[in-house]
């Protein structure tokens, strides 16, 4: 049988290619830059919440935040090695990121003003995460979608303490719920933008959806983060910062206004408020970690000609 139509077999019979299986050119690169920009998203995205980690309100909130953060280090370790599963390089994935010639999530390009920015992030932008990678955990490449299954309960963790710091806002002071309200307003329409564009203008969702990539198109899982998202805004007693957002008895889904693609295709061109920031961190981060990767690798070597 013919590689392209055992490959091909595997797909429509649901099966996972594995790293040794053929499988075409294509589908392998567009999984190391699909893989490749979630792993970049989960490191660049410890940013605007490290930025907190000094000035959360309390010793609790402090060490849940770190864990929080540590755990989007391990999100970008399993990614990274389901990528060079694939071929890809590790050092070069950095470099290209560090040069601007490889994406990671639009919304880590906005910045955390207030405290309550953090809990917007736990809740909105984690829980927006969520509803995209539970349909990934369904991916036809195995070793991105085994690192899917943890990664989805950790960042069900981070969703519901993100929801429970937003809890304690909107019940607490006038002040409080202020703040509440305006990381909402801030952060809802950078989540929904964090789907991708339209379907219709969406380049790759097709051949990503043909190969069992992608299970579900941008726009379906954005309606998906809206239904399940409205009611938790309301029970918060806080209102969506969206004034043709309605409920449609017919369809059963919400309506909601439309998104601003000039702002999301701006950020994704290197133009967000922190795009800047961001990059210039993780370059420092990555030329300061030089001697310590130098030295494990210096080490492992060692130990493997002694043995
Ligand atoms: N931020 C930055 N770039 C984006 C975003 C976004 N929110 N959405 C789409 N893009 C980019 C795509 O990467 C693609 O760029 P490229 O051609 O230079 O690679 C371009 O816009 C066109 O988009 P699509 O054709 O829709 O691309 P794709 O089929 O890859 O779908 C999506 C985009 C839905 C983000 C998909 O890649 C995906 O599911 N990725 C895995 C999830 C992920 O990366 N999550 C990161 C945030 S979650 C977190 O870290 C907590």
């Amino acid at each position: 049988m013919e590689q392209q139509q055992r490959f091909d077999q595997t797909i429509a019979a649901e099966s996972s290619v594995e790293p040794r299986d053929w499988m075409p050119e294509a589908y392998r690169r567009t999984l190391i830059r699909q893989i490749g920009q979630h792993a970049h998203s989960e490191v660049v995205g410890m940013l605007p919440e490290g930025n907190w980690i000094t000035r959360a309100p309390t010793l609790r909130r402090k060490a849940v935040l770190l864990a929080k953060v540590q755990d989007e280090a391990g999100h970008a370790l399993y990614l990274y090695s389901a990528a060079e599963t694939l071929g890809a390089d590790r050092d070069d994935m950095m470099d290209k990121l560090i040069a601007g010639k490889m994406k990671y999530s639009s919304i880590f390009n906005y910045p955390t003003l207030t405290w309550a920015d953090v809990a917007a992030i736990g809740w909105l932008v984690d829980g927006a995460a969520i509803v995209n990678q539970v349909a990934l955990c369904r991916a036809s490449y195995g070793p991105y979608a085994r690192a899917m299954v943890r990664v989805c309960k950790e960042e069900s963790f981070h969703q519901r303490q993100g929801y429970e710091a937003m809890t304690v806002l909107a019940n607490g002071t006038e002040e409080q719920k202020q703040m509440a309200q305006d990381a909402v307003n801030r952060f809802w329409w950078p989540a929904l933008m964090m789907f991708g564009p339209c379907d219709d203008d969406s380049p790759h969702s097709a051949q990503s959806m043909a190969w069992h990539i992608k299970r579900f198109s941008n726009d379906e899982l954005r309606q998906k983060f809206v239904d399940n998202t409205v009611h938790q805004v309301h029970a918060l007693g806080l209102t969506v910062p969206d004034p043709d957002l309605k409920w449609n008895e017919e369809t059963g889904h919400y309506e909601f206004g439309d998104i601003n693609w000039d702002e999301f295709y701006a950020v994704i061109a290197g133009q967000g408020p922190c795009n800047h920031e961001r990059i210039e961190a993780r370059r420092k981060a990555w030329e300061g970690g030089r001697w310590v990767r130098d030295a494990a690798s210096a080490y492992a070597a060692r130990k493997q000609n002694a043995a």
